[in-house]
């Protein structure tokens, strides 16, 4: 199939290009990761996090609590910040509805918050100063732009707000001067703007939510949503869709490999940060 945007095939490009430019660190990089509670995809992320990490000569840690009191989770968060040897921490969401998951992670110091979701790198990202981008929304810009695809002036549909995807993605699809529309679960006739749209984001996570009567021809379709259904993976987007679009990500191997490569590629630059 030739339109498809092969996150797979990009992400393993870029892992060749990440594991030329840290040949010259000399120093071991540790990325951190958070978990509390029990969450089966939680299991699967972290082993996928770890397995590239180690993959690149990282060091990976998997700090894991059953249970954990939110100011005991801050203090391991402050330690991390203040020990000199971990390059990167990231707190594997969900967390379990006892935490303050803002709290935690607005105490990750913001140059080894790789995940890019502290309100510092936040706010940097609105004023398009350089630090660190959250992982998906970087992971599908450099997607986009592998596959040269023009922003400027199209007209844009995000379908999802989370501060993880939505929220990120649309600013830094405006800093390319992309026309943006935000739709979210109280959007009225969502058909309305997904059928126009030159570029379709759709971050959900409800199975065969865009079918192929909402969306334009020829139009390029970003799928994010990630369902499980009898042990197999199904975006947000239904395949019919491919029949209509000039380009679609597939569900797996379009937004989950770029998501991991740009994981790995902010811990390198939050090594570079630190160093300042
Ligand atoms: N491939 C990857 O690397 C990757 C990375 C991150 C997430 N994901 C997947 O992407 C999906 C979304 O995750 P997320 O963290 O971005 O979002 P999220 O926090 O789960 O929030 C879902 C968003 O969808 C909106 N929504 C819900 N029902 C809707 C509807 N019927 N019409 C329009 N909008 C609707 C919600 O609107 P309200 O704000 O109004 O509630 C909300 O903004 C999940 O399947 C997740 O597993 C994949």
């Amino acid at each position: 199939m030739n339109n498809i945007l092969d996150g797979k095939k990009v992400s393993l490009e870029l892992k060749e290009k990440l594991k030329q430019e840290i040949i010259n660190i000399k120093d071991k990089l540790t990325l951190v990761d958070i978990s509390v509670g029990f969450d089966e995809a939680t299991k699967v992320y972290v082993k996928q996090k770890e397995k590239m990490a180690l993959s690149l000569g990282y060091n990976f840690l998997n700090l894991h609590f059953d249970q954990i009191l939110e100011t005991e989770l801050m203090q391991e968060i402050k330690k991390l910040n203040q020990d000199p040897t971990i390059t990167g921490i990231i707190i594997q969401l969900p967390l379990p509805d006892y935490l303050n998951k803002d709290k935690i992670i607005n105490t990750i110091d913001p140059q080894k918050d790789v995940d890019g979701l502290t309100n510092a790198n936040m706010i940097n990202l609105l004023n398009k100063e350089t630090s660190l981008v959250p992982c998906t929304p970087k992971g599908i810009m450099t997607l986009l732009n592998y596959y040269k695809i023009d922003l400027i002036g199209k007209r844009v549909v995000i379908v999802g707000r989370s501060h993880l995807v939505g929220l990120p993605l649309f600013h830094l699809l405006l800093n390319q001067n992309a026309t943006v529309t935000l739709c979210h679960s109280k959007t009225k006739d969502l058909k309305e703007y997904t059928k126009d749209a030159d570029l379709l984001i759709v971050t959900v996570g409800k199975k065969d939510l865009i079918t192929i009567d909402m969306v334009k021809e020829g139009s390029i379709i970003v799928d994010v949503g990630i369902n499980r259904f009898d042990e197999k993976l199904y975006g947000d987007v239904n395949k019919d869709c491919l029949k209509k679009a000039r380009l679609m990500t597939p569900v797996p191997g379009g937004v989950g490999p770029m998501t991991v490569i740009s994981l790995m590629e902010n811990v390198k630059d939050a090594y570079y940060l630190q160093k300042k």
